[in-house]
This record gives C-alpha cells, structure tokens and sequence, in this order.
C-alpha cells in the first residue's frame, strides 16, 4: 500500500488524461496508472483541479546575508514552494558575492539550514581552474557572468573550457545594449562550450542565436523569463511603469511575441523567474533598482496562457519543469515512476487577479498587479511532503540537488 494516492485529471509525460492514480511512496512517485487503482490514503482531486509537476527554477536571487532586508532564503524559498516552485538553482551576485570556493560552502550551508525548496548555486566568475574545479566539487551548477565580467570573456572561457564548468551569461554591453552582447559572444564561442544565455528579452537576440544553434549545436541554452514573454513597455500602465525597471528592460510587443514563438521553435530551453526582490523604495528612488519578485507567480501566469490556448501544454513543462531538472541532472520535472514526488495541484477553475500584498516573498509589488489569471497554486509536494496547502507548511527541509538520486 502506497503513503499517498492522488487520483485526478494529471499531465503525464505531456499527455492530459482525465484520471490518473499517482501512488507516492516515501519521497518518490511508485506508479502511475490511468483510472483509479490501488488502495489506503486518497487524494481526490475536486472538479476544475489538475495534477502538474512542480517547476525547476534555474535563475532566482535570493538575497540574505548583507541584503536579507530585501529577501532571505526562507522568505524567497517560501515563495517558491507558494509558486508550485520546487527546486531552485541561485545567482551568485549576492552580497558579499559567490566568487569563491568558500563563498560556497558558506551559501550551501545557509541554505541547508533555511531553504524550503530544494536548490542549487551557480559561483560567480572565478579566474583559476583549480578553483572551478573546487566549486564543481562542492556541487556548483555553473559559473554566472555579468555585463561587468564580459571584458575578460576570453579568461572565463579558458577556465570553463579547463575545469568542465558550464558558462551561463547577462548578456548586455554599454547600458543595455543584449543583440550587441550576444552578437560579442556567438563570434567568441565554439561548438563544445557549454553556455547558457540568460533572460533573453530582444528579438533580434534570439535570431542570433538560433542560427548560431543551428550551426554550432546544441550545448547553447537560452532562458526567457515571464516578464519578457508576457509584457511589453509600451503596455505598461502607470502605476506599473513606477516598479517595472529590470535588466534587460522590458522590449517592444513584437520582441516580446518573438521570444514567445521561441518557446514553441525550441530556440528557447527554459522559462525562469529572475525572481530579483529589492524593497518598494529602491525601486521608486531615483536608482530606480532593477528586478522584481516573480516565484509566486510564474507557474500561475504561464499556466494561463495554456489554459487560454496560446501555448501547448507539453511545451509549457518541458520549459518549465523538464528541461531545467534535466539541466540540473536531477529525476524530477514529469510525473514519473521512479521520480520524486515534487507535485502541484492547481484550481483551473478560478478567476483571479495577482496581489502582490500576498506574496510570502519580502517584495510586495509586481508589474503583473492586477492581472487575471485562470490556475491558482492549491497544494505543493516536494519529495513526496505537502509543504504548501493554502500556506506554507514547514520551516526548511530543502535539500542540495548533489544529494538527489535517481531511483
Ligand atoms: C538582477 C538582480 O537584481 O540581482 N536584476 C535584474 O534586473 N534582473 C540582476 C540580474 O539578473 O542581472
Ligand atoms: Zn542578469
Ligand atoms: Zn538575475
């Protein structure tokens, strides 16, 4: 007899089935059947409710130590976990900055001791092998260059290159200038780097590199966040426009559409938050910081847009669930025998607008403020623990994804 069975309507492996079984033993998934089958503790999914795999986050900032007014681990994994967010994987431009083996070690072990969800780190650049070496070790998922770093392309290049670190990239040059910076850097790389381009926003971004896919093959990973797949500047409202500042800025509709279509085209790998909280009045100040929350309501948002028929749900987690876990080299991201049970139940049946006043994360305010959408998060698995049912439910219990097994 299993712990749990869900039985419900569920997305497996792409496919929309009416009611499917799923038993979860212990942390994992023990099978899945089409009908409902098996005996003990039932879940039974209402009218309107649907089974989903929770989503793998592959770019999230989660601030802490010398910027914990402005988010800390357990209010931004808290947010996660709200989000149908299970695993996330962190940016290193924290303060004091991730550009060393001991700045690690030091992140791994708050996080074990704070996060919600499962996590992983990516080190900021680091100038020795033997150190990148060191970092992978200890489990780093890949070495993150900013703007600022891309001067010394050619040195971050030889140390990936010689330590087997996987490169991911901002890329914007003089202000924000993206198509510049991803032009700079397909003439730089070569067909066995492993690089992953970060928020793609622009149109003429993306048309670069998906030539560059073709020609130079498959180890060039783009993301595309929320913001930029569904909102553009001159869409703004005012109130919006107030809190809306983000690296790369939002682009023009037809940008925005393109890098859209991209996620049907398969020129774009994955959808990640950039979840980048400051507070309300460093966003208003004349700084005018750049980033906003978006853990909470990423699933929800594009969701939606399946749910309205502007994309295929098989498209929607691959990008969102499969890809990134299959990145991050964990068994997680489909509803699987053998996986671990990381599970979202969603409410397609509801009307309801985003308020930022309920985020669990620190920053309460999103462009997305007002906005309709047709999936609200019910309850949240992560290995096979409901850790959020309507609120969160537990403490910490996240653990790093060098731990995770497959079955
Ligand atoms: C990010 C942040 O605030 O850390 N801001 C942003 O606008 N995206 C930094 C980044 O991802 O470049
Ligand atoms: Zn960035
Ligand atoms: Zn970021």
């Amino acid at each position: 007899m299993a712990d749990l069975r869900i039985v419900g309507r569920a997305v497996v492996d792409g496919r929309l089935i009416d009611e499917v079984t799923v038993e979860i033993d212990g942390e994992r998934i023990s099978s899945v059947n089409v009908g409902e089958v098996g005996s003990g503790p039932r879940l039974l999914l209402g009218k309107g409710q649907l089974l989903l795999p929770s989503a793998t986050d592959l770019h999230v900032h989660l601030r802490d130590w010398n910027q914990a007014y402005k988010e800390d681990v357990f209010t931004g994994t808290s947010a996660a976990a709200a989000g149908g967010v299970t695993t996330v994987a962190e940016m290193p431009n924290t303060s004091p900055p991730i550009r060393s083996p001991e700045a690690l070690r030091e992140r791994l072990s708050l996080l074990a001791a704070r996060a919600v969800v499962d996590y992983s780190v990516h080190v900021g650049a680091l100038e020795k092998v033997e150190d990148a070496k060191r970092a992978l070790e200890l489990g780093a998922c890949g070495m993150k260059l900013y703007p600022e770093d891309l001067e010394r392309l050619e040195d971050y290049l030889k140390v990936s290159r010689e330590s087997g670190m996987r490169l991911v990239v901002h890329a914007e040059l003089e202000g924000d200038d993206e198509a510049k910076a991803v032009k700079m850097l397909l003439s730089r790389i070569r067909a066995d780097d492993d690089i992953r381009f970060a928020h793609i926003s622009r149109a003429e971004s993306l048309r670069m590199i998906e030539l560059a896919k073709e020609g130079l093959g498959a180890r060039i990973k783009v993301e595309a966040t929320p913001h930029h797949l569904l909102l553009s500047e001159e869409e703004l409202d005012e109130n919006s426009r107030r809190i809306s500042a983000v690296r790369p800025p939002l682009a023009s509709m037809a940008d925005k559409q393109y890098i859209f279509s991209g996620l049907e085209r398969c020129s774009v790998d994955f959808i990640a938050s950039d979840h980048a909280p400051h507070t309300l009045e460093e966003k208003v100040s004349e700084r005018r910081a750049p980033g906003f929350p978006g853990l909470e309501i990423m699933y929800p948002l594009m969701l939606t847009e399946w749910l309205e028929g502007r994309l295929k749900i098989s498209t929607l987690l691959k990008k969102l669930c499969k890809a990134p876990a299959e990145y991050l080299g964990i068994p997680k991201g489909d509803i699987r025998k053998g996986f671990y049970a990381d599970l979202v139940v969603f409410d397609t049946s509801v009307r309801w607008s985003i308020s930022a006043r309920d985020f669990l994360s620190k920053a309460k305010y999103t462009p997305f403020e007002g906005r309709k959408l047709s999936a609200k998060v019910v309850s949240v698995f992560r290995r096979g623990e409901l850790v959020y049912n309507g609120c969160l439910l537990v403490k910490g219990g996240g653990m790093h994804v060098r731990e995770l097994k497959h079955g």
